[in-house]
């Protein structure tokens, strides 16, 4: 595991756009694993710059995303297919047939999990998976839990997500209960694991994450066994890192 240690939301965003653009140039038609959500906002915003000054180019990328919440619309704008176009598609060259988002419509969760899975592994798994971290160390929707789901899955989303997320819609009671999330499979077979967070509120998720025993109460602690993870924080995030003597 790398750890970058940086200032702020702001040169957390610029080091894990870097890396994102770095996949990008080194393999144009990676299979980029996306996430959404506060966190990869200003990195996709850089992105989107570097692509505007024609320094990249998303003509071959390819995407799967993380998660999609049951019941919303792809044109819903809390829906995370929403959250793609108006943050990242919709503004640079990718082929919208290349983008895949979890269908929160569908109406046959389980066939569709399948064959999102089945999609992921045909490809030879996802090249650079970004993820975002949850209060309670969730990664994708992978909640805290007594095992890990090996599968893209259904998933009731727990309280404190709920309550993290009302942020985003007109009142607590609008929040999704479900999502469909890729699971601990897909995640742990990309090539590369890309972690970003910031804020306080990320530092014990961070710190357990890290440090802590790997368990499925806090799911972001299976990326200690993945062979190659880099961890972007900023300062907040790695505040309890630091009062454990983490040096980075
Ligand atoms: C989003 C996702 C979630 C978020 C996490 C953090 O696609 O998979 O795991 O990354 O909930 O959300 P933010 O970044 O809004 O704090």
């Amino acid at each position: 595991m790398r750890i970058y240690r940086e200032k702020d939301y702001e040169a957390m965003s610029r080091r894990a756009a870097q890396i994102i653009a770095a996949e990008i140039v080194h393999n144009p038609a990676c299979l980029l694993g996306l996430a959404t959500g506060s966190t990869p906002e200003g990195a996709y915003r850089y992105l989107v710059d570097w692509y505007k000054q024609g320094l990249l180019s998303f003509k071959n990328v390819r995407s799967v995303n993380l998660d999609e919440y049951v019941g919303l619309a792809p044109d819903h704008d809390q829906s995370y297919r929403y959250f793609m176009q108006s943050n990242l598609f919709g503004h640079v060259d990718i082929n919208p047939a290349n983008t895949r988002v979890p269908d929160g419509l569908t109406l046959d969760a389980k066939a569709f999990c399948d064959e999102y899975d089945a999609f992921i592994r045909a490809q030879g798994y996802v090249d650079l998976q970004l993820l975002g971290i949850g209060r309670n160390g969730h990664i994708g929707f992978n909640e805290p839990g007594g095992f890990f789901v090996k599968e893209t899955h259904v998933v009731d989303l727990t309280e404190s997500t709920i309550d993290a997320n009302a942020r985003f819609f007109a009142s607590r009671d609008d929040v999704p209960k479900q999502a469909i999330s890729m699971g601990m499979g897909a995640i742990m077979g990309a090539k590369k694991v890309l972690l970003c967070a910031s804020g306080e509120e990320k530092a014990d998720a961070i710190c357990g994450s890290v440090l802590g025993s790997i368990s499925p109460s806090c799911p972001a602690s299976i990326l200690q066994l993945h062979p190659d993870v880099i961890v972007v924080v900023d300062e907040a995030a790695f505040s309890k890192l630091a009062a454990a003597g983490f040096q980075a």
